[in-house]
């Protein structure tokens, strides 16, 4: 008798967990942060913005930084930003999974074939910084890295 009680309040429980995941998601909207578009990563050279990667000036110190991930690189492979910019980063990958960290920050990023990785940060320190992928990547992963000059 009591095992039939635990067994409903068991899938009861259940219930009210998958609902709330299902009204969060579906709902409210919630998604992982990183997953905002999806895009062919074999046209990634031709679809805009990652056409053309590099820093773009969107408003008073405001920038948008588009960069391009793929083994065993980043394109670019060095950017300029002026200190105190609020820059707006997205970046793809046209192969596989690469990462997107830049140590000492609390940029780090899983850059997803397919998928555009975003996040806004803020550069209030001067000096070089230095981007590195994260997720092993083949026999040149280690080699990987890009630098973020904030001048
Ligand atoms: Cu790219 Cu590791």
């Amino acid at each position: 008798k009591f095992e039939k009680i635990w067994l409903i309040f068991g899938i009861a429980t259940l219930l009210v967990f998958l609902s709330t995941i299902g009204v969060s998601a579906f709902y409210l909207g919630n998604q992982p942060p990183s997953c905002l578009v999806t895009i062919d990563p074999e046209k990634v050279a031709e679809t805009p913005p990652f056409n053309e990667p590099g820093l773009k000036q969107v408003g008073e110190n405001e920038y948008e930084l588009t960069m391009v991930a793929s083994a065993f690189h980043y394109e670019p492979s060095h950017v300029q930003i002026p200190l105190g910019a609020t820059v707006h980063i997205s970046v793809t990958t046209v192969d596989v999974i690469h990462g997107f960290q830049v140590p000492g920050t609390n940029i780090n990023m899983m850059v997803e074939p397919g998928y555009v990785s975003t996040l806004t940060a803020q550069f209030n320190r001067e000096g070089e910084f230095l981007v590195l992928c994260n997720e092993y990547c083949g026999v040149g992963h280690h080699m990987m890295t890009s630098t973020f000059e904030v001048i």
